[in-house]
């Protein structure tokens, strides 16, 4: 596992583009499989979550290949309905593959799903529903082999508002007889950037940024051609580490629509923002303030995925802020590794009291998940020497190039494979 060595101290300034969504897409590379034809995906991120699932839609008979950031992917001659385990396993989010091979082969193998270690990742909400649209389902050593003789809409409430159970509902229920309608449904911009790829597909889907979503069932799908959205949690990431570091920043490619809930929380913090249609502008001040609470919530609540990035930044502000993370179990592994560097964090249950400390010093900490890491990267560019974040790959999960991005905007990140 590769690391990251960041020489602390420095204000980050500039301008920088910001890559396409991972979250976004992730459920659009697992729709190609239902078209049965070529799909054109502009501005897909190249991280190692995109790797992975492309080893899993080659694994079941798509070819794919990248012209530049376009991912063109043929699935013309999909042949198998059997996800690789071991892809499965480094992938928690490969379940949403459950959806679109169900819908396109009417079976699926899957074994139970890996990745961030964020607490039990159940999929309850997923078997439940797609139960409802006619499969049958059966838990075999670890396996799930899920088939339907034929998928019918059905009326669907979501005993919590799911992202990934909402995309894996859409996938199953496009090509599905009747209607399908989901209440409670996730309202993350990622579930419209699906939404829109679908109906391009030739699919007949309304509502998604609402909690009702209503699939038409149709017979076929046809090719498309898609430019992913903007990733709001790489937004968030980069605006924060501008923030802890004093800094002042434009960052293009963005959507300041979907991170209201971020710019409003470092607005607290006393930065200024700008936004304009597709940039952000933010200039931090010298000093930043505490916040109050965080609750991280379903959108538009402020996001899960930027909890421990604020926290990193919080860690050096005036005065105490409270964060509780209301999403997941337990996601504070980046706590010790931010107190080893000199962060003062209580943490009560889904609880955690930051009380600001004048500065942070650089150690060698660890990345155990995706945004703990980034968490500590953000850290490191503010404390004194240098901080070695080991378990880069975590990072590169859902980050295109975070050292040569922060680089670019004044920061001094070396990376060792
Ligand atoms: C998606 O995960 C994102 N991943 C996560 O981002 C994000 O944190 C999460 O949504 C919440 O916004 C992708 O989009 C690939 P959920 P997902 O189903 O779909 C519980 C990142 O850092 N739950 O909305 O897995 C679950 O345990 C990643 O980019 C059930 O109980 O999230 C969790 O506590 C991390 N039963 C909560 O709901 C179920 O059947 C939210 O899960 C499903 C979920």
């Amino acid at each position: 596992m590769g690391r990251f060595y960041i020489d602390g101290g420095r204000c980050l300034e500039g301008t920088l583009q910001i890559q396409g969504g991972k979250n976004a897409v992730l459920p659009i590379l697992a729709a190609t499989v239902l078209n049965g034809g070529i799909s054109h995906i502009h501005d897909c991120p190249q991280i190692l979550d995109v790797f992975t699932m492309i080893r899993i839609l080659e694994s079941i008979g798509c070819s794919v290949r990248w012209e530049e950031k376009t991912l063109i992917i043929d699935s013309s001659s999909v042949f198998s309905y059997e996800i690789p385990e071991e892809l499965v396993r480094e992938m928690r989010s490969s379940i949403i593959l459950l959806g679109s091979v169900l819908g396109r082969h009417k079976k699926v193998v899957i074994s139970y799903p890996g990745g961030c270690p964020l607490g039990p990742r159940p999929i309850d909400l997923h078997i439940k529903a797609l139960k409802q649209l006619g499969a049958t389902i059966k838990e075999d050593h670890g396996f799930i082999i899920c088939e339907a003789s034929k998928l019918v809409g059905s009326k669907i409430h979501l005993d919590f508002p799911s992202v990934g159970a909402t995309e894996n509902i859409m996938l199953a229920a496009v090509l599905a007889e009747g209607t399908t309608v989901i209440y409670n449904a996730a309202k993350e911009p990622e579930i419209k950037d699906l939404q829109d790829f679908l109906n391009g597909m030739g699919a007949k889907i309304k509502g998604a940024s609402t909690d009702v979503i209503i699939i038409e069932g149709v017979k076929s799908l046809h090719q498309i051609e898609h430019k992913v959205m903007p990733d709001r949690i790489v937004t968030g990431t980069y605006l924060s580490a501008a923030a802890i570091t004093g800094g002042e920043v434009l960052l293009s490619n963005v959507n300041p629509n979907h991170i209201q809930a971020i710019t409003s929380k470092l607005r607290e913090a006393g930065c200024i923002i700008l936004e304009e249609r597709d940039k952000i502008y933010l200039k931090a001040p010298k000093k930043l303030k505490n916040i109050d609470i965080i609750r991280t919530q379903p959108y538009p609540g402020f996001p899960t995925d930027m909890q421990a990035q604020m926290m990193a930044m919080l860690t050096v502000a005036s005065g105490t802020s409270i964060i509780t993370e209301t999403v997941f179990e337990s996601r504070y592994k980046h706590v010790e590794e931010l107190i080893r560097m000199g962060a003062s964090i209580t943490l009560e249950g889904r609880t955690a009291i930051i009380k600001g400390v004048d500065s942070l010093t650089g150690t060698n900490v660890y990345a155990k998940d995706l945004r703990g890491g980034a968490a500590l990267i953000i850290a490191g560019l503010a404390a004194q020497g240098v901080t070695i974040v080991d378990g880069s790959k975590h990072i590169e999960r859902g980050y295109e190039q975070i050292d040569k991005d922060l680089n670019t905007l004044g920061a001094s990140i070396k990376k060792e494979s």
